[in-house]
């Protein structure tokens, strides 16, 4: 089966099994792990931040990061799809009991004039707003990139309100990568930023939370809160440090895959994408198709291709390191089987 369902779906490969034997590990939770201090401080360096901190998961992350940034009882505006909304089990209202106030987005952007109308005025009434949330790429937007006018547009309605800005860059690599900007400058837009180890650079456990040392040193309690105090953790932080340094530039070749895989799509069959595939993720609607979501889903499978049925009407497609250019090929022959078939 070619799996093309996730990036979260690849395995360790030899040199990252290699890594976690030879580990050198102490106590994370007294701040003795050799292993994990390095991933930190590698981290926080390549993204301009002072600190990290080593999660056990993009949700852990970003669930430690609205307790540091925001107080029971205020509010956090946010896109309506976002990943924090849609996908965390309204854990931002069970842990942190943050109300999410959320808007309309066009390929994950809300729009300005909204986000500047939905920043609270002081009022006896109204909740405060204590953060805007930014997520890049956007996931169910179809992997989009958000444009360098929008973060900034972002940025400098935050800073007239005061109010912090936290960036869920699940894949973040994969955003600078296609904006042709650092990790440095897309972090830049946002106070604290959280990025996954476990998704495209294919480490198999861990997100890293960046921000000041101040806000590091509190989430790092919040972690604990959360049971993320993970002992002799460096098993698991030599194969993400393995995978920051040496797979963010090999991403190109997934943003390749679903470019090619999008043509095909768009080609050959009855599908329609409606975002442009900036990178690993096609999100690929129905309504105009003879199959619906499940029945392509089951076709696929049937021709050894699997993708998953994402909204009522579309599928998602997510290229990653465990699908090479050969699976790649075929997979397109795939689609253009189905297309000819439906
Ligand atoms: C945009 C985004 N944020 C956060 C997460 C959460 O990551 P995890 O599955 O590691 O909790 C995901 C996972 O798919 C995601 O796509």
């Amino acid at each position: 089966m070619i799996d093309l369902r996730s990036d979260t779906i690849t395995r360790p490969d030899q040199r990252m099994r290699e890594l976690m034997m030879q580990a050198e590990v102490g106590d994370d939770v007294f701040g003795e792990d050799p292993t994990v201090n390095e991933l930190e401080q590698e981290a926080a360096a390549l993204l301009g931040k002072e600190a990290a901190l080593f999660t056990t998961s993009g949700t852990q992350g970003n669930q430690a990061a609205l307790l540091v940034h925001t107080r029971p009882g205020q509010e956090v505006i946010m896109d309506d799809e976002a990943h924090v909304f849609v996908y965390e089990g309204a854990a931002i209202s069970a842990f942190a009991g943050v109300q999410s106030r959320t808007l309309p987005h066009t390929h994950g952007e809300m729009n300005i004039e909204q986000l500047k109308k939905a920043v609270r005025p002081e009022d006896i009434h109204y909740p405060e707003t204590g953060l805007i949330w930014l997520e890049h790429t956007h996931n169910r937007a179809g992997g989009t990139v958000l444009s360098e006018e929008y973060m900034t547009q972002v940025r400098s309605t935050a800073d007239e309100h005061g109010i912090p800005v936290h960036m869920d860059g699940a894949r973040l690599f994969n955003a600078s990568l296609a904006a042709g900007m650092s990790p440095a400058a897309t972090a830049a837009y946002a106070d604290s930023v959280q990025f996954c180890l476990s998704k495209g650079l294919g480490a198999p456990v861990g997100s890293i939370l960046t921000g000041t040392k101040t806000f590091i040193d509190q989430a790092r309690k919040k972690r604990k809160m959360l049971g993320g105090g993970m002992r002799q953790a460096g098993v698991i932080a030599a194969p993400g440090l393995y995978a920051l340094r040496e797979r963010r530039a090999r991403l190109q070749e997934d943003h390749d895959h679903a470019a090619a895989i999008a043509a095909v799509l768009r080609e050959s069959t009855d599908l329609t994408i409606r975002h442009e595939v900036q990178t690993n993720i096609i999100v690929a609607d129905t309504d105009q198709s003879s199959r619906s979501a499940e029945e392509w889903v089951t076709a696929a499978a049937a021709e050894g291709a699997a993708v998953i049925a994402y909204k009522p009407e579309s599928i998602r497609i997510t290229t990653n390191a465990d699908v090479s250019a050969a699976e790649v090929d075929t997979a397109c022959r795939i689609f253009e089987k189905l297309g000819a078939s439906s």
